[in-house]
């Protein structure tokens, strides 16, 4: 959908509208104990682990911080050496750095105690023969709820490894939570399955990081109604989590603290007691019973070998009105200090795929020190845009799901990946000094502004004298790269600047450059000055409104960069 932008008074709304501020990492990133220590037996054995850098939780891999410029293959792929054969050089190609793959428990645990890593092992030799990273994908217990991936040996044992029940007593494809037998027999597969990647890839750090589970929750009921569900859910509830809420109570996500506050606030009682009745506290009950769960089989898994750890959540959709409707229990944004409570061993609370305000999305999986990961989103150009304002938001990277059908060498997201490549050192070092932001426009959310360096960069979706249409989407990069000077880099975007600090209000450029970075080094093209700097001319009212009238655009097609340096009017 294109609007038209046809008058000058249009234009100027664009260049001053402030809509949205930066959204730079907060630091205060605690790793909680367990969580610590791992990481730092992690980082003192040369394990890829979380780190602290800055402004940044960065992912490090043989000693430095690392970029995922990834990709999730589909469900299947990746079970077949042979089918995966032929994708491995494409994403190679493609500039992906990581490939994320699952490795399901059916496949390696056929018989209950035989491990069978035969498919995994070639999997490793094949993506170091591209030089590519993984991130495994552990579908144990569930993915996208249900427990499609458990053994044979599991599905036809019902008595002894449980399913959900739902209201009317009818049993769901789903292992219950509730089960120690459950939790235990995926815990020492996927302890087996670390202990195995300690005994083979101690060496190259083929793998970076492995997501437990997939889109955890109960699908179709709020809660489990299993007698042990039952049993647990008349219970009180658990000091654990009943501490930690009083600990934390100035600090808890406002979602989850009204349900809390609405209901009393209480500090001790049965779980409708403490949260009241209805099917938000049966989120809230779920969610401990899930993180509890996924906490154990990611503990068992890191006492192998201490890999950082995440959980992947299946979105609240428009349409969904209950949980249920969507996985009841996953990480959703109301429930994440229940999984920060009860799972230290999850190391990030990750979203899912989602279409619209990415940037929304980030922010809401970004707070209390989650650290930003995107593991599963768009590809095409909304995933060349969403990739760009992620780096910038500080997440450890980026991955479009079914990234095997992304034929194209030259998509939108080779493109875009080919280009980051290049500047990963820069933002890397960027993310840790919060000297940088992303930049994501589309028609709904046609300006943003950015706060760095003692400036506010007001960004716009890109108009040109001679078009009066604006583009679809625009996105990009701004780094502060000295005092008055920056680096921005984008595709259909403009910038205009004003200042933050005290003194003259009228921003000028002094100077533009376009250039690339070839191996962290700037190598300047033509200056840029003229038409290609001047976006507008009515200078008097530009001057009452503060406005210099100067700006930086950035054309369609592949992204540009240009360094800039500012100065100020008497
Ligand atoms: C989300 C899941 O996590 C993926 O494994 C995959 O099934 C996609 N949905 C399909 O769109």
């Amino acid at each position: 959908m294109e609007k038209l932008a046809n008058n000058t008074s249009f234009r100027r709304t664009l260049l001053r509208a402030a809509v949205l501020s930066a959204a730079l990492l907060a630091g205060g990133f605690q790793l909680s104990a367990p969580n610590a220590a791992a990481q730092q037996s992690a980082a003192s054995s040369g394990i890829p682990h979380l780190q602290k850098n800055g402004a940044a939780t960065q992912l490090m891999v043989d000693g430095k911080p690392f970029l995922v410029l990834g990709g999730e293959v589909r469900n299947s792929a990746s079970s077949s050496v042979d089918y995966m054969k032929p994708i491995w050089p494409k994403l190679a190609a493609a500039h992906l750095n990581t490939v994320l793959a699952p490795v399901t428990w059916q496949q390696i645990e056929p018989e209950e105690g035989h491990f069978d890593f035969t498919v995994l092992d070639s999997l490793l030799r094949d993506a170091r023969s591209n030089n590519l990273r993984l991130v495994l994908i552990w579908f144990g217990s569930w993915k996208n709820g249900v427990s499609s991936y458990t053994p044979v040996w599991v599905e036809k044992n019902p008595e002894r490894f449980p399913l959900v029940q739902n209201s009317s007593g009818q049993f769901l494809g789903v292992l219950s939570t509730f089960s120690e037998s459950n939790r235990e027999a995926d815990a020492r597969a996927f302890a087996a399955l670390l202990r195995h990647l300690r005994e083979v890839d101690s060496a190259q750090h083929t793998v970076l990081m492995l997501q437990v589970e997939n889109e955890v929750g109960v699908i179709s009921d709020s809660r489990d109604h299993c007698d042990a569900a039952n049993e647990a859910f008349a219970q009180p509830v658990p000091k654990e989590l009943m501490d930690y809420l009083a600990a934390n109570r100035d600090t808890l996500l406002p979602e989850f603290r009204k349900v809390w506050e609405d209901a009393g606030a209480k500090i001790s009682g049965t779980w409708q007691e403490v949260f009241g009745p209805g099917p938000a506290t049966d989120e809230i009950f779920m969610a401990w019973s899930y993180a509890r769960y996924i906490n154990r089989v990611a503990g068992a898994g890191k006492a192998e070998l201490p890999l950082p750890m995440f959980i992947n959540t299946a979105l609240v959709k428009p349409q969904d009105k209950v949980p249920g409707d969507y996985p009841s229990g996953g990480a959703v944004a109301q429930v994440h200090d229940v999984w920060r409570a009860i799972a230290p061993n999850i190391d990030i609370l990750a979203p899912d795929i989602y279409f619209a305000d990415f940037p929304g999305l980030l922010g809401r999986y970004s707070r209390n020190g989650n650290p930003p990961w995107v593991p599963e989103s768009a590809a095409g150009p909304g995933g060349a845009a969403n990739v760009f304002y992620a780096v910038g938001f500080g997440s450890i990277g980026y991955s479009p799901y079914a990234i095997e059908d992304q034929d194209d060498p030259n998509g939108p997201i080779a493109k875009a990946y080919d280009f980051l490549s290049e500047m990963a050192p820069m933002i890397l070092e960027h993310q840790a000094s919060g000297t940088i932001a992303g930049v994501w426009l589309s028609t709904d959310r046609p300006t943003q502004d950015v706060t760095l360096g003692g400036y506010t960069l007001h960004f716009a979706l890109r108009v040109t004298r001679k078009s009066t249409v604006l583009p679809d989407r625009g996105y990009g990069l701004a780094f502060q790269s000295g005092p008055d000077e920056f680096v921005v880099a984008g595709t259909d975007i403009q910038v205009t600047f004003t200042p933050t600090t005290p003194g003259p209000p009228v921003v000028g450029l002094a100077k533009v450059e376009e250039g690339t970075f070839r191996q962290g080094q700037w190598v300047p093209g033509r200056w840029l000055n003229g038409d290609d700097t001047q976006l507008l001319y009515d200078l008097t009212a530009l001057a009452s409104q503060n406005l210099s009238g100067e700006g930086v655009s950035f054309p369609a097609g592949d992204p540009t960069i240009r360094r800039l340096q500012l100065y100020r009017y008497p």
